[in-house]
């Protein structure tokens, strides 16, 4: 949640920064501001609202100088007011700071100073920073320090042990203009090396177009940046020298071509992260071929997922696929709920974190604890053994875990996730089919010819993709106009396809706010049915294979309480049932997650457009949750 940036170098730092926010504003955007120095002091401009009103008040009253800071919010402390928009100030005005994260002792360290007379103007965490950072420059100074970078650095690393919680920060003091300072602690931060410049962000977009030449910087480093170059120091207090990396392709600038929003733009991209997915790991000579080292999958016996949103979803079919072709037991977690009530641990466990992002922090949080949890024990049995699953292998997460799969969907901008979605079920078929591979013979496993089957079937999806996304598009956004006065809608699923009910579910609850509730369509009968009338449309997934007879029942069910029916499900006699048909091509059972979640994605996206709502950036959301 949040985006900062900040920078120093020789030119104007304002459009740069404003260009960095534009990049970042996916990750929070109900509010933003920026802070620069030049020699006649400090310079802060902040508004309440998306980042086109602070562009308004920079054109009109500018904040000059070679070196500053930015944040775009997501609230978390304090309402999405103009006050509690970052940079946050000291009581002489003189020294920003900004702030990803949540600083978790912010109320003993408030009342501190607010015992000391210091006066607060916001309700949020991180205004207990500035004020901090000020009193050890002033007791510095009565030292007879002198206003140096050196001293600027020091003041910040004294303040950070006291600082509980997980944060990325940067500070400037008008006192020193030729400095800046960052930290990170659990929430990502990366320094971009341009030409006597440097860039830091909370995320790679925002440095593409600046510099490919990039320095992630760790958990617990601290870095000071001059025109001159840049001092990192490690959690323990050490100078540090580490070589950059390059950003390759373009996958990380966000470009939304002709399409009306980054979110439709994504959706008409699954075809192509599917065939690059099938080309990279899906050769003609083997049944599967992903980058990963033969001990994440020796000896393992069972399999938990740690995830949240959509990403749990993409991961309660992978669970689905483990169990059903690899015969191996798996059971998935929400991230936030792991840590407060693990499982007992078992021998031969594989734990897997699906993010898209590789930054949520309870995701994060989860695997880092049942490392720890698992460290500690004697018998190898229970060494630690992690895998990270997302499209950002550069993340935390990436750095987090010794195994990643990364899905290579590209930048993802729009707030609701769809490709990436797409990136991690393929995922799971990859990981699936490499297990049954290794587990041929054991019981419930299909034999290398049925998986063989699976595996061409998957060579075909671009192309069923493709047609499916340009035909969908088309009558989604001809039926959009029916939901125009619609409060609730049931969205019904059954085995492989009642995690794809509740991702419909999810996705028209964000960007339309419609109620929506995704449900086993089993469960209907024994509680929700009763919600039923003739204004609450019933989405139901059909597929033929084990349940379809089963899901038609449900369907004819719910029709019978006058309930619209929405039928996904291949055009035949049995689905005249449905009102309105948003017909699938003929697909196997086990694969038809890939197709059903199509007309998920573009009936959501066509009832929020119709709407008229902001169908990137929904209200209350953010892209990265980098806060528990
Ligand atoms: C919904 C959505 C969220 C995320 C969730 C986890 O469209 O995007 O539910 O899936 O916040 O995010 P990641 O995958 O980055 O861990």
């Amino acid at each position: 949640m949040c985006g900062i940036v900040a920078l120093i170098g020789s030119r104007e730092a304002g459009p740069q920064l404003l260009e960095g926010l534009r990049q970042l504003e996916y990750r929070g955007y109900d509010s933003a501001g920026i802070a620069t120095v030049d020699p006649d002091g400090l310079h802060c401009l902040k508004a309440e609202g998306k980042l086109v009103n602070l562009i308004a008040r920079f054109e009109a009253e500018g904040a000059p100088g070679h070196c500053g800071i930015g944040h775009t919010r997501w609230a978390t402390h304090g309402k999405p007011e103009e006050r509690n928009a970052h940079p946050h100030l000291d009581g002489s005005g003189q020294l920003a700071v900004v702030q990803n994260g949540i600083i978790e002792n912010h109320r003993p360290l408030r009342e501190g100073l607010q015992a000391e007379g210091v006066r607060f103007l916001s309700d949020t965490d991180t205004e207990v920073i500035p004020h901090l950072v000020a009193r050890r420059l002033a007791h510095q100074e009565t030292l007879g320090a002198k206003p140096s970078p050196a001293l600027l650095l020091q003041a910040v690393r004294e303040v950070l042990p006291g600082l509980h919680g997980a944060y990325a920060l940067a500070v400037v003091w008008s006192r020193v203009p030729g400095a800046l300072v960052v930290a990170r602690r659990q929430a990502p931060l990366l320094i971009g090396l341009g030409e006597g410049e440097f860039l830091c962000a909370s995320d790679t977009p925002a440095l593409a177009g600046f510099t490919r030449t990039i320095l992630p910087m760790e958990d617990g480093e601290v870095a000071l940046l001059t025109p001159l170059g840049i001092e990192l120091y490690n959690a323990s207090g050490e100078r540090v020298q580490r070589t950059p990396s390059l950003l390759t392709g373009t996958e990380h600038m966000a470009d939304k071509r002709s399409f009306r929003h980054f979110m439709l733009k994504e959706i008409h991209e699954q075809p192509e992260t599917a065939a690059l997915w099938v080309a990279r790991h899906l050769p003609e000579d083997a049944l599967v071929a992903l980058p990963l080292d033969e001990s994440v999958y020796a000896g393992v016996e069972n399999i938990q997922i740690l995830a949240c949103g959509t990403s749990r979803h993409a991961s309660q079919v992978g669970a689905h696929l483990l169990e059903q072709l690899a015969g191996v037991p798996t059971n998935v977690f929400y991230a936030s709920e792991f840590r407060y009530a693990p499982p007992p641990l078992r021998p031969h466990t594989l734990t897997i974190g699906v993010t898209q992002s590789g930054e949520t922090a309870d995701t994060l949080a989860a695997l880092a604890m049942e490392r720890e949890r698992s460290q500690g024990l004697a018998d190898p049995a229970f060494a630690p053994r992690l895998l990270g699953i997302t499209n950002r292998p550069e993340s935390s997460l990436g750095r987090l875990v010794p195994h990643v799969l990364d899905i290579g969907a590209g930048i993802e901008v729009g707030v609701a996730a769809t490709k990436t979605f797409l990136g991690q079920l393929l995922a799971f078929y990859g990981l699936a089919l490499a297990f049954a591979e290794r587990r041929q013979g054991q019981p419930g496993v299909p034999d290398l010819a049925s998986l063989r089957r699976l595996s061409s079937q998957l060579r075909g999806l671009p192309a069923v993709l493709r047609e499916l996304v340009e035909d969908h598009d088309a009558r989604c956004a001809e039926l959009a106009h029916l939901f125009a006065e619609t409060r609730d809608v049931i969205f019904l699923g059954r085995g492989i396809n009642y995690p794809i009910a509740m991702e419909g579910a999810l996705k028209l609850k964000e960007i339309s706010y419609i109620h929506a509730e995704g449900y086993p369509a089993g469960e209907m009968k024994h509680g929700p049915i009763a919600l039923l009338d003739s204004r609450v449309p019933v989405v139901s997934i059909a597929v033929p294979g084990m349940v379809f007879d089963k899901v038609l029942s449900n369907a004819q069910e719910a029709k019978a309480r006058d309930a619209q029916l929405v039928g996904v499900a291949p055009a035949c006699p049995d689905s005249e049932l449905f009102d309105l048909l948003l017909p699938l091509p003929p697909v196997e059972e086990l694969l038809s997650p890939l197709l059903t979640v199509i007309p998920m994605q573009l009936l959501s996206y066509h009832i929020a457009a119709h709407r008229g709502l902001d169908v990137d950036q929904p209200r209350n959301l953010a892209k990265s949750v980098t806060v528990e």
